[in-house]
């Protein structure tokens, strides 16, 4: 493994110099790359943003912090570093060493892998373009950017293994990745959560928050994976994701914050006329993305996924942790189903109810952020009165997909699902205010009035630092 050199054209760790070939190929993509963020990327013209770079994948010092022009951040390849006495943990394979090649057998499904989760990098650029318009601050401006380029990188990581290791067809993909856009009408991206819209801020703090969050989670699973480039990739790419799950987090703690203030300043659940967000929007806010996301870890069994496991493509959630013989061909498991026209749930054999394991670990770790909300509720003297929803709630695939239900977890029918829903989710009069509250502040050290500063700065710089300087 090299130091990546900042003088060439892509920065990276893999020896790309030795491989003339591949470096042509990538280099031709890489003017593709730049005119897609030139049309599709952030909108606001700014001269530079205090950004951090990875410049090397090892425990110390990864990242360089530093005033830069967006159009000139190094967006680079790196894997974590090789561990040679790395085995593989899980399924057929367990135990044989990892793979530096893609064996023949598994390749349609890996390129398949990849490119999957390749697709979700840039659809969330594309959806967050314009929120920099309307930043309540330079701090949380230069945060988006931060999150849009490091998304950027990560189609950076997929694009590299599918040049690097799959050919022709792999090339053709990576083409594919930037011709498909979120929320288009003849090429949308592959899933469904990544073409809705995040129109202001309160969205982009829920996304985050919910939908970045199961990209951790499957890129947790692909981690595992016996296929080495696609683990190393993923791992680097985890270090840079706990800085969007931070992003995330926080942005909803301080919306909430803001709220309580309002709220007891004024003793009155009616902070919208105040300029800030109500409580039951917040609410709404967080049903609509939490359920979107569930729907991202795709049905509740799967036997493509029992496939994977058994192939050693896709592991779980921290495998190395997991208490079995991790080939899972005796266990079972209860999954969310649909028993005699009943919100229930049925065994089924572990192997094709991975994908309601993974769900689960991503339920509890959600569970994780509405607790920290509801303290901060408490801390102000409210009732602690966020919640995640029922599973069942406004499910689009899996077993839930063809009914409705309420967020206790109630059955509806279709008509009073229509007549109720505006209860649970935003309604257009919700989304209206929402937006009119979304006037920028690009003043340094000023806050929009709706959300809380936050407690610490970027890299030990203060809260008021020149975070971003605009066009
Ligand atoms: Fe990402
Ligand atoms: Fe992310």
């Amino acid at each position: 493994m090299t130091t990546p050199d900042y003088a060439e054209k892509i920065p990276n760790n893999v020896d790309l110099r030795d491989d003339r070939r591949l470096q042509r190929a990538l280099e031709a993509w890489q003017p593709n790359f730049l005119s897609w963020w030139g049309s599709m990327g952030p909108t606001l013209p700014t001269q530079d943003v205090y950004l951090r770079t990875a410049v090397n994948v090892g425990r110390e010092g990864w990242a360089h912090f530093g005033h830069v022009a967006m159009r000139d951040y190094r967006w680079g390849i790196f894997l974590a570093e090789r561990d040679p006495d790395r085995r593989i943990g899980f399924g057929d394979h367990k135990g044989e060493p990892p793979w530096q090649q893609v064996p023949g057998e598994y390749r349609s499904e890996l390129r398949r892998l990849i490119v999957i989760q390749g697709d979700t990098e840039p659809a969330s650029v594309e959806q967050q373009r314009n929120l920099g318009a309307t930043a309540p601050s330079l701090y949380d401006l230069r945060n988006l950017f931060q999150v849009n380029v490091e998304e950027g990188r990560h189609l950076w990581a997929m694009v590299y293994l599918l040049h690097a290791h799959f050919g022709r067809e792999g090339r053709e993909e990576a083409e594919e990745l930037l011709h498909r856009n979120s929320g288009s009408e003849d090429a949308p991206r592959i899933l469904g959560a990544f073409n809705e819209e995040t129109p202001d801020w309160l969205s982009f703090f829920m996304f985050t928050y919910f939908t970045d969050r199961d990209g951790k989670y499957q890129l947790g699973t692909l981690k595992e994976s016996a296929f080495d480039p696609l683990s190393r990739t993923c791992e680097f790419m985890l270090k840079e994701e706990a800085h969007h799950m931070f992003v995330g987090t926080t942005g909803v703690d301080r919306v909430v914050e803001r709220t309580a203030q309002l709220m007891t300043e004024h003793d009155s659940d009616e902070v919208a006329a105040r300029g800030g967000i109500p409580l039951d929007v917040i609410q709404k806010y967080l049903n609509f993305h939490y359920s979107v996301s569930l729907d991202l870890f795709g049905g509740d069994t799967s036997t493509n996924v029992a496939n994977y496991y058994t192939a050693g493509l896709k592991g779980r959630w921290l495998e190395d942790r997991r208490r079995d013989d991790h080939k899972l061909t005796s266990e079972s498991i209860m999954v969310d189903a649909l028993e005699d026209g009943e919100i229930g749930q049925t065994e089924v054999a572990a192997l094709v109810g991975l994908n309601t394991d993974l769900r689960r670990e991503y339920i509890t770790d959600c569970q994780s952020g509405v607790k920290r909300w509801n303290r901060i509720l408490d801390g102000a003297g409210l009732e602690p009165r966020l919640k995640l929803p029922h599973v069942a709630f406004n499910r689009k695939v899996g077993a839930f997909a063809g009914i409705e239900a309420t967020p206790d977890g109630e059955l509806l029918t279709a008509g009073e699902w229509e007549r109720r829903k505006g209860e649970w989710l935003p309604t257009d009069v919700d989304k209206t205010h929402v937006r009119s509250l979304m006037q920028p502040v690009h003043e340094r050290g000023k806050i929009a009035a709706w959300i809380a500063p936050p407690r610490n700065g970027i890299n030990g710089k203060p809260f008021d630092y020149d975070y971003v300087h605009l066009a």
